[in-house]
């Protein structure tokens, strides 16, 4: 089924605002200390790029790779696909997320990492359903809240596709092929 654009969610500016923002706490609160990032792939890697260069502290940037899926009681599972190549004992911790929606991947994640002697874990994500949650967890930086709507583009994907969407967007199914088509997005001058 082909999807156009149902309506345009948020704006490059903003998101250059917020991840400006986030960047900026950081470096605030974690003044004269050391961090160790780490991206959950693979919808983080845009967002994480940006973050990363907005932060003023020495910085380890490390990637997981983690699928989350219920299992037969409503708790869920997060399995790992890729772990950490470092120890992160006696490190602070933050785990970067496109969009937190059960919260279930990041509850698992947070718990699995803590028994690994870290000194802090937070979390933080682009974009947040607030609505959605199941898990009770608490997201220490967010870029920004988003409805109950299922969004692509800026890392996040609809099977595989529209990461490269530099805006998020909500979309439609195009039965006809009518609507605006979400590429032809990059201008060459
Ligand atoms: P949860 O918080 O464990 O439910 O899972 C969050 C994950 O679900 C995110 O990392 C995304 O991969 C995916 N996800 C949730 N909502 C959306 C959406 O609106 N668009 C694209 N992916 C989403
Ligand atoms: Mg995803």
């Amino acid at each position: 089924m082909s999807k156009v654009i149902e309506r345009d969610l948020v704006s490059k500016d903003e998101i250059q605002a917020f991840v400006r923002r986030l960047g900026k706490q950081i470096t605030h609160d974690y003044a004269g200390k050391e961090i160790f990032m780490i991206g959950i792939l693979k919808g983080s890697f845009i967002f994480l790029a940006d973050l990363v260069r907005e932060i003023d502290l020495p910085c380890i940037i490390d990637f997981m790779s983690v699928s989350s899926y219920s299992g037969e009681r409503s708790t869920g599972v997060v399995k790992i696909y890729k772990d950490v190549d470092f120890d992160i004992t006696g490190k602070n911790v933050i785990i970067v997320e496109d969009i937190v929606d059960t919260g279930l991947t990041l509850n698992h994640l947070k718990t699995l990492l803590a028994t690994r002697n870290p000194a802090s874990v937070r979390l933080c994500t682009a974009f947040d359903k607030p609505s959605r949650r199941i898990a009770p967890i608490h997201v220490d930086y967010v870029g920004m809240e988003v409805p109950d709507e299922f969004v692509v583009g800026y890392g996040l994907d609809l099977d595989g596709y529209y990461r490269n969407y530099p805006e998020v967007v909500v979309l439609k199914d195009d039965p006809e092929l009518e609507g605006e088509q979400l590429f032809g997005h990059v201008n060459r001058d």
